[in-house]
């Protein structure tokens, strides 16, 4: 359970007053109150962050970076205050650090193949970890394709924890890049990432954080973390979808390769040669999501306005007794019991496919995820072919995990 500590600190959350925000919460399902505990696929969006959408298509929309009227400059000037925002949110040394893209999975794919394309040659290894996303495997397998690189596997625990002494036996002159989540979203890990990258610094080893799952949860600080690329996504915040964040070290950035080319990437075009714009620039080729960036700028707003630190604390007692409540129901097992977790239980019930448990707490309006979360190798290293996934944001009550467990009690007498 969670600390006395952390319990001060969610009591100062007004959970009631904070769904007041999100009209969506107040949804009947199968006329049932919705309970939505699917957040780490996607987070709903609070009435604040939809204004600004709309005040910006209906007051400052046109092209950015390109005409001198007064909507493009206004449009411009509100796109680069976002990136701000941005960079404030992770505490990121510069503006020009931040990139937008359409999300984690295209920031880590710029990586793979600017990145990766450009300096991994023949016998260079990557080290991933068991808990990976489907995107931070697969990017890496293209390019360890392409280049001949050979990709060498962290393992975990039973627990779901990382094993830290086999990562730093990995390492070796010809490991080149080490690509990590901070948070898993099938188990809810959270990794020492600090620690992770420090190893890595010692090797002279380029570091990439998937903090999807993180960047949502916990206040990140990418100079602490001290990482060279961090990536997450703009709907897993309170944002819109379509839209998210490449933080990387100015110099890395500036030294790799765009891997998208087109329109305001450029300083000259002619058919023998193109040279690139600055960062951020270079990456953020053609006409970029502008009101998606505008509107995740405002997300970050909404949720430091929260306070990271309190939403961290109110999901960690909703994790703590989510936990509790769930863990002592026979015949339900927890996937993923690491001491440091984030706001992830997954869970599989004797007996009961995942997809089943998945149709029947849908009846009774409780949304979670089943599958394997694209995440499969943790399933492999668990054994199970799926699990079920309940997902906590800050805007989730004690008595929505009491809705859960009444659902998964439901579930397990249907299935006798
Ligand atoms: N990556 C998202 C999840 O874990 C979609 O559900």
């Amino acid at each position: 359970m969670s600390s006395p500590a952390s319990r001060n600190l969610a009591a100062s959350l007004d959970v009631a007053r904070i769904r007041q925000d999100f009209p969506i919460l107040d949804l009947k399902v199968n006329s049932k109150p919705l309970t939505f505990l699917d957040n780490a696929a996607s987070s709903q969006m609070p009435k604040q962050v939809m204004d600004r959408w709309l005040k910006y298509q209906t007051t400052q929309h046109a092209n950015i970076h390109r005409a001198v009227h007064y909507l493009s400059e206004t449009a411009t000037a509100e796109y680069e205050a976002a990136r701000r925002r941005l960079q404030k949110f992770i505490n990121a040394r510069e503006e020009r650090e931040v990139i937008f893209t359409s999300g984690t999975t295209e920031s880590i794919n710029l990586v793979a193949h600017g990145w990766g394309r450009k300096f991994l040659k023949q016998g260079d290894e990557i080290i991933l970890t068991t808990l990976e996303h489907h995107s931070n495997i697969v990017p890496w397998q293209m390019v360890a394709e392409e280049a001949g690189a050979k990709i060498r596997v962290v393992p975990i625990f039973d627990n779901g924890e990382l094993d830290f002494v086999a990562y730093e036996k990995l390492f070796n002159p010809r490991t080149k890049v080490t690509c990590f989540t901070h948070v898993s979203n099938a188990l809810g890990t959270i990794n020492p990432v600090r620690e992770m990258v420090a190893t890595a610094r010692k090797h002279g080893v380029v570091t990439l954080v998937d903090g999807a799952q993180a960047a949502p949860h916990l206040p990140v600080d990418v100079q602490a973390i001290d990482c060279d690329f961090y990536a997450f996504s703009g709907h897993k915040l309170c944002g819109p979808t379509g839209i998210g964040i490449l933080y990387g070290k100015a110099a890395l950035l500036e030294a790799i390769q765009p891997f998208k080319g087109g329109g305001d990437m450029i300083l000259s075009v002619t058919f023998e040669k193109t040279t690139y714009a600055p960062i951020p620039a270079k990456f953020e080729a053609g006409t970029p999501p502008i009101a998606a960036a505008i509107t995740l700028g405002a997300a970050v707003d909404y949720l430091t306005g929260v306070g990271m630190d309190r939403i961290a604390a109110h999901e960690t007692d909703l994790l703590g007794y989510a936990t509790e409540t769930v863990g002592v129901l026979p015949g339900v097992r927890i996937i993923g019991t690491a001491e440091k977790k984030a706001a992830v239980l997954s869970f599989v019930v004797d007996g009961v496919h995942p997809h089943d448990v998945g149709t029947l707490l849908n009846e009774d309006g409780v949304a979670i995820r089943t599958g394997h979360h694209c995440a499969q190798p943790v399933m492999q290293r668990f054994k199970v072919p799926a699990t079920s996934r309940a997902s906590f944001a800050f805007y989730n009550t004690l008595a929505e995990v009491d809705a859960l467990v009444a659902s998964i009690r439901r579930v397990q007498k249907v299935f006798g």
